[in-house]
């Protein structure tokens, strides 16, 4: 079978060459957008006269036609065919006749790829945009039922101060929404025409670049060509993106499955998203958080894979760019049911409110209360309240209670300068609702953050 660009060659491509070169097994995903783009190509080349309407009409019509094969699996995708620019165009030639061949005037494969992977990427971010959503709506309307759950807030996984869970899950939503904000960012950023710039230095045909942009709804046009053909920041971005995500993802699955240990037990997965063991009959597992946990490392290297293929490349398109799809593909589509199935089983999640709050007696989550209280009420130094306060978790400690649970005899024997209002200061809901500075976690400042979670939401989808 002899190749689209042959004509100089005396002898075939080996078998060997083929398999090694070819893109297509992996970049046929691409084929809505390949013949999207070739019809805006077609339309705008019939516009300027470069090639007549009649001839644009009939290319568009073919290139439908090429696209209802590959839908209804009756396309026959050949490997010599190398990638999907040159299988698709050589259908439509095969469907079309001579005019087929001139579908391909004042464009390279290098500005086609070009554009064909940035609406894929395009698309692919506001897909994950909106899975993002679901998830966040999902965490709200749980945080919603628990900004006066106690639980203990920690630092180093060690019991700390009381919070309320809908603070702890807020934390979660505000990465979301950075994440968010992120892919936004970027699809703006990106949000420009690669086609016209042809090989590399664009092309002596009198395009409308514009015309074609306007035709498959970018803001713009790229503005340099030789930069345009080896650009794949936008590749690089949404593989960031994903892989700050899935970071987040991992660390709210790392507390998942902490939580749903019998040394927690603050969740319980659904019987729908839990796994149980093949040996074990009484095993119920949280494969799901830890998959998730686990499929951060894969987008983590599809984002090391690709800056490592781009560092040393000299302008502009060189073969090894070839290479920029198969580690995008995987992350969108490892990042699209990472999204769906957080969502899903947060949404079946239960939530033990009882266990949460035994927990938070364990520990003297409101010794900083105590000292607090001496800074306020006592004039006490902070360091000296510090120490005075050690000293009251040492004789909880000793007779085995919380230090929330001291008698004012106790307390006023460590320091003569307590009075006896201390004891409105350290029950678990008091110091939680102590902490009302800007962003706390008291309720009142929880519920703060969750109105202006919703009015962020609302506003994005007007
Ligand atoms: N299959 C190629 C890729 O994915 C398309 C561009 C090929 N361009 C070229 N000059 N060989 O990058």
């Amino acid at each position: 079978m002899s190749k689209m660009w042959s004509g100089r060659f005396k002898q075939g491509a080996a078998k060997l060459l083929d398999e090694f070169n070819a893109s297509l097994p992996f970049d046929k995903l691409l084929y809505k957008e390949d013949i999207e783009g070739s019809m805006a190509h077609a339309t705008m080349l019939g516009a300027q006269g470069i090639l007549t309407q009649e001839e644009a009409r009939i290319l568009c019509e073919g290139l439908a036609k090429v696209r209802e094969e590959i839908e209804a699996g009756e396309f026959e995708f050949v490997i010599e065919d190398e990638d999907i620019h040159m299988a698709v165009e050589k259908r439509l030639t095969e469907l079309v006749g001579d005019v087929g061949g001139k579908l391909h005037t004042a464009r390279s494969r290098n500005d086609q790829v070009a554009l064909d992977f940035r609406l894929y990427v395009l698309r692919s971010n506001r897909a994950l945009i909106g899975h993002l959503d679901a998830l966040i709506q999902t965490l709200l309307a749980i945080a919603k039922e628990h900004t006066q759950t106690l639980m203990p807030g920690m630092t180093h996984l060690q019991h700390a101060q009381p919070i309320n869970f809908g603070f702890h899950l807020l934390a979660y939503m505000y990465m979301f929404k950075r994440d968010i904000e992120r892919f936004e960012e970027s699809y703006k950023r990106n949000n420009l025409l690669p086609l016209g710039c042809a090989a590399l230095a664009g092309t002596p045909h009198l395009v409308d670049r514009q015309l074609t942009a306007k035709l498959l709804g970018f803001e713009g046009v790229t503005p340099n060509c030789l930069d345009t053909v080896s650009d794949r920041d936008f590749a690089l971005e949404i593989l960031f993106n994903i892989a700050t995500m899935m970071m987040h993802i991992s660390r709210l699955s790392e507390e998942l499955i902490l939580w749903s240990s019998s040394e927690f037990r603050f969740v319980t997965f659904s019987d729908e998203y839990s796994t149980g063991s093949s040996i074990m009959p009484q095993k119920k597992n949280p494969d799901v958080p830890e998959l998730l946990r686990g499929k951060s490392g894969r987008v983590y290297g599809n984002l090391m894979g690709l800056l490592t293929v781009l560092k040393g490349l000299p302008l502009a398109y060189n073969k090894d760019m070839q290479e920029d799809k198969e580690g995008v593909f995987d992350s969108v589509q490892t990042a699209t049911i990472s999204l769906q199935i957080l969502t899903a089983a947060m949404a079946t999640l239960t939530i033990n409110t009882d266990k949460m709050l035994s927990a938070c007696k364990v520990g003297h989550l409101s010794a900083t209360d105590l000292a607090d209280y001496l800074v306020r009420s006592c004039n006490i130094p902070f360091r000296e309240a510090h120490h005075i306060t050690g000293r009251a978790v040492a004789r909880a400690e000793e007779i085995g209670c919380d230090v929330s649970e001291l008698s004012f005899k106790e307390l006023v024997s460590i320091d003569g300068r307590i009075k006896e209002d201390v004891l409105g200061c350290l029950p678990l809901e008091a110091s939680m609702n102590a902490r009302s500075s800007e962003g706390g976690t008291a309720t009142k400042r929880t519920l703060e953050q969750l109105s202006h979670m919703e009015t962020w939401l609302k506003e994005r989808e007007a």
